[in-house]
Parts: structure tokens; C-alpha cells; sequence
């Protein structure tokens, strides 16, 4: 049965397994921000609360743009488990730091993706994700303004309020 769907799709077993492994890292990235936005809701961080949870949505989409392009190339998408969400940070900065390092593992991921794209002359899933290659570029920069704003505003005295309202307003204009 496996070798008869395998003949319907022109996608090779590799890169199959590696999509299906990007959308459990999206799926993984989706619930991390959402843990992200309970923590700062239950912290007093509103406006980072809404930030999270937006990102969480959009992880969500990257997901889903991933499984239906397994789909409708004949492959096999899996819906992936997931497990071990951290449910608490050790602190309002922290939550920013781990946010950025996942959006940087992320782009590695697809970084590896595009390597084993063109090794396998699969220039079909290559052009494909081309478009998150570009919206890691964004991704990056929004994570890592949102960590810049502790060394330009400051934690001190109201600095984690000012922060905290400025999160939602960081905007990627290239
Ligand atoms: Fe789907 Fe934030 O990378």
C-alpha cells in the first residue's frame, strides 16, 4: 500500500520526512507561543499577550501551508504530536529570548530544507519554500526587536510596562 501511494507523488521519501518534521516545528512553535501568551496574560503583560498569541495563529498557518503542500503533491502529511510545552519563564526578558532563538532554529531548519532541496533536484518543494525563507527575514527582526527594547528602554521602574506596549507596534517594512 505505502509502495502504491509513494507512485502517486513525485516527492521523494527525504524531503517528504523533512516537511512533515517542518510542520511538527511549526506546530511545536505555535503552542510555544500561546504558552508564551498565557504566561504574560497571567504576568500582567496584555500587549504581549495578544502579540503571542497572533504569532501562535501564524505558526499555525505556516503549519498548514506546509500539510497541504505535502497533500497536494500526492504525499503523505502527517498531523504531528506534540509534547513537552514550557508553561513558565523565567522572566518577561526571558520569554523574548527564547522566542527569538526559535525563530532562528527555524530558519536553520529551512536553511537545511533548501540544501537538501537542491541536492535532490527538487526544485519544486525548493521554489515552495522560498517564500518562508523571505518570512524568516521578518520573523527574525520582529523577534529581535522586541528582545532590543530591555536594553533601550530598560527594566527599570516602569520600563517593563513601556516595553510591553511597544511589542505590538514593531513592524517589518522591506
Ligand atoms: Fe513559522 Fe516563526 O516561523
Amino acid at each position: 500500500m505505502k509502495d502504491l501511494l509513494r507512485l502517486k507523488t513525485s516527492l521523494t521519501e527525504e524531503i517528504e520526512t523533512l516537511l512533515n518534521e517542518q510542520i511538527k516545528v511549526e506546530a511545536h512553535s505555535s503552542a510555544v507561543y500561546l504558552a508564551m501568551a498565557s504566561w504574560c496574560d497571567r504576568n500582567g503583560f496584555d500587549c504581549s499577550a495578544r502579540y503571542f498569541q497572533k504569532q501562535s495563529g501564524e505558526e499555525r498557518e505556516h503549519m498548514l501551508k506546509l500539510f497541504n503542500y505535502v497533500s497536494d503533491l500526492g504525499g503523505r502529511a502527517i498531523s504531528p504530536e506534540i509534547a513537552n510545552i514550557p508553561q513558565e519563564f523565567e522572566s518577561f526578558r526571558g520569554v523574548f529570548e527564547q522566542a527569538l532563538q526559535q525563530e532562528i532554529y527555524v530558519t536553520q531548519q529551512f536553511n537545511r530544507m533548501a540544501a537538501k532541496c537542491i541536492k535532490a533536484n527538487d526544485f519544486v518543494t525548493f521554489q515552495f519554500i522560498q517564500w518562508f525563507l523571505k518570512e524568516q527575514i521578518e520573523e527574525e527582526y520582529v523577534a529581535r526587536r522586541a528582545l532590543e527594547l530591555f536594553e533601550v528602554i530598560g527594566e527599570e521602574g516602569t520600563g517593563r510596562y513601556e516595553i510591553d506596549k511597544r511589542v505590538p507596534k514593531i513592524k517589518y517594512d522591506n
